[in-house]
């Protein structure tokens, strides 16, 4: 499997916070089937600040102790980015670290809000699909806004922006909301990719076997595959070449 969505990379931010760790969390991750991993920590202005300097460095430091433990994980590095205007500069400045390509556009692994979806963001992910990047929505299955209105998805469904859910979500680890909504929207067949968010070791575990295994009761194990794998793999390949 393919984990697109995580925060192994030691001290950046509230995943691992030192290679000890990291380390750790890459055995569980290897043990639970991962064969390679885009890591991504938060780039949250004012809270975690972020940069490819910054992540190129913890990337770096994780790789070589991925080495020199023998540990087979293949390591890639992106961002879980933040929403906020101050995106715009960001791109502009090149500041901004893309999970891979999807049909000749960039993808952006684009973070909202926990309690909401801020109005009127579709201007901003319009104007990312317009710079030839395409959103991908982290865990929308977790936001209060979405649970209390999942229609509120719609426009950005239609504007081409991707969905990741979290495997955890779709086995129930985030509580019975998260799930029905994770449920309905692989019902739907709108979301692109499963991913683990991995943290720790003991709440949020670099795990998707679980996860997998639902959603295939869900959407049969063709498209659970997909999900884990070939999609995330033609998203990401780029990275390992
Ligand atoms: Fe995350």
């Amino acid at each position: 499997m393919i984990d697109l969505h995580n925060h192994l990379l030691p001290g950046i931010d509230d995943g691992a916070p030192d290679l000890e760790t990291a380390l750790a969390l890459a055995r569980a991750a290897v043990q639970d089937g991962f064969t390679h991993l885009v890591c991504t920590p938060h780039i949250h202005p004012g809270r975690y600040d972020n940069t490819p300097a910054s992540i190129s460095a913890a990337k770096a430091e994780f790789e070589a102790g991925l080495q020199r433990h023998g540990i087979a994980l293949k390591v890639a590095a992106a961002a879980e980015v933040r929403f906020g205007m101050e995106l715009m500069v960001g791109i502009n400045q090149n500041a901004i670290p893309f999970l891979g390509e999807w049909q000749g556009n960039k993808v952006l692994l684009l973070e909202f809000p926990h309690g909401e979806i801020p109005f009127g963001a579709e201007r901003l992910t319009q104007w990312l699909l317009q710079h030839n990047i395409t959103p991908m929505i982290a865990h929308p299955e977790r936001n209060k806004g979405l649970m209390r209105t999942p229609s509120r998805l719609k426009p950005f469904l239609e504007q081409g922006c991707l969905l990741q859910v979290t495997a955890a979500s779709v086995a129930g680890s985030f509580g019975p909301a998260a799930q029905s909504l994770a449920h309905a929207l692989l019902e739907q067949g709108v979301v692109a990719i499963l991913a683990s968010d991995a943290h720790n070791l003991v709440h949020r575990p670099p795990k998707m076997t679980e996860g997998m295994q639902h959603a295939a009761r869900i959407v049969g194990e063709h498209q659970a595959e997909a999900l884990v794998k070939h999609t995330p793999w033609e998203i990401a390949q780029y990275h390992f070449q």
